[in-house]
């Protein structure tokens, strides 16, 4: 049966970053995936720009921006590879890239140009890739791990599991990281969607749908937990950035709160209205700060008939709470078909953090989003994909 020092699974952004690290330090890896192509998600991020990385994906900035149930676990691994590291590495292969907002960083070509990078870097450490083959069966003995995949067998000292999560099952998301887990002991966290957008019932939605693609910059909020950006309404419910960023949080029963007007005093610009334009409607008023369709449901919704001039402080302060604070309640998201990510997985407390080494199984590793880490939206996932290849790779 043919050996090599480390076998990698998943050549994904984790996999691909492992494969360099461990190969580099002269080790004989072979990096294996089911799928056609390496990197399927790397190509397709970013809405084919890849946001590579985060320049706040740092040890202080990042202490809140990883989900995990143990949110320090992701420090030492980000503090070891920082987001420079990686842009100092598409820097040296020539790859123009902009800050699009919040530190978040795009290529300004095709995201395939990471790949590119990726895979002359895995060359250049002399790593075997084979693609569209899948994994049978491992097993463990004392003098390490025996692979049997589709085409052969191999036996390895090390064994690197980047899976990745359960999210786009049709570009080969599988189970398989989870059940090499559960094989080995190590336990799981609970797995749900995340940056994923969020679906109404059937009576708010046909309220929602004729909003169908209008877009507003909003501050939603779920408990102390808020994300200014946009905010986008769909044909299946809503959308967007700040959407996406607060599924990571909501849960089923959960409340969201919208403030349409972000950093304006909602208040001040009813009592100017009452006094300025008194004989306009109330829907009228709001859709000279919000798109109209937007202002026509708002009005629908608080049903104040009648001119503004008229309305008392009290109702005024019904309008201003309706601006500052629209309460919607999901009923789910769009789950693994669309979500970006998987919040949850291998338990942190099964892996060492500086090494993402099973503390229990000599020569394991989980690595990338198969584990329980998940970031922010806005490229703060591949630098944990990046930075936890990259410390498996200077010990497996
Ligand atoms: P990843 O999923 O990348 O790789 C896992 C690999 O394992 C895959 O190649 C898969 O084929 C393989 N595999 C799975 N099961 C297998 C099996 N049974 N046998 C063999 N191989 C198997 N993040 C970010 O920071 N910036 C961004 O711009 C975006 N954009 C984005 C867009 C979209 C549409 C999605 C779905 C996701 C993003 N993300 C993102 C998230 C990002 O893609 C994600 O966090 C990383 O790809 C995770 O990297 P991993 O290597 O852990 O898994």
């Amino acid at each position: 049966m043919p050996h090599c020092d480390v076998v990698i699974l998943g050549a994904g952004a984790a996999g691909m970053m492992a494969a360099i690290e461990t190969g580099r330090r002269g080790r004989s890896v072979l990096l294996v995936d089911h799928a056609r192509y390496a990197g399927e998600k790397i190509r397709i991020s970013g809405g084919g720009r890849c946001n590579f990385t985060n320049i706040n994906a740092t040890v202080d900035k990042g202490r809140d921006r990883f989900l995990s149930a143990n949110p320090r676990f992701a420090l030492s691994a980000l503090s070891r590879y920082t987001p420079d590291m990686f842009i100092a590495l598409v820097r040296e292969h020539g790859i123009a890239f902009h800050e699009k907002t919040l530190g978040q960083l795009f290529c300004d070509g095709p995201a395939t140009q990471i790949i590119t990078m990726l895979l002359g870097e895995m060359r250049k450490a002399g790593v075997t890739l084979v693609l569209e083959t899948s994994v049978e069966s491992v097993s463990r003995d004392e003098s390490g791990f025996a692979v049997q995949l589709s085409t052969s067998s191999v036996t390895a000292e090390s064994l690197i599991v980047a899976t990745g999560g359960k999210s786009i099952p049709k570009m080969g998301a599988s189970g398989l990281g989870y059940q090499l887990a559960t094989q080995f002991g190590l336990r799981l966290t609970e797995t749900r969607p995340a940056l994923v957008p969020l679906t109404f019932e059937a009576g708010a939605l046909e309220k929602l749908k004729p909003l169908s693609g209008i877009a507003a910059d909003a501050i939603v909020s779920h408990g102390k937990t808020a994300f200014e950006e946009a905010l986008l309404f769909t044909h299946r419910g809503l959308s967007g950035p700040a959407i996406l960023q607060i599924s990571s949080y909501w849960r089923e029963g959960d409340a969201i709160a919208v403030d349409l007007l972000p950093h304006r005093d909602a208040g001040d610009m009813l009592r100017a209205a009452r006094k300025a334009t008194p004989k306009l409607q109330v829907q009228t008023v709001l859709g000279n700060v919000l798109p109209k369709k937007l202002a026509q449901l708002l009005g629908e919704e608080l049903d104040l008939p009648g001119m503004i001039g008229d309305f008392s402080d009290k109702k005024l302060a019904v309008v201003e709470a309706m601006l500052k604070a629209w309460t919607l309640k999901p009923v789910g998201s769009e789950g693994y078909r669309t979500a970006e990510v998987t919040l949850g997985g291998v338990d942190t407390r099964d892996l060492d953090a500086k090494t993402m080494a099973a503390r229990d199984v000599p020569g394991l590793y989980f690595i990338g989003e198969v584990v329980d880490v998940t970031g922010w939206l806005g490229g703060y996932n591949f630098q944990w994909a990046w930075a936890s290849g990259w410390a498996a790779g200077q010990v497996a």
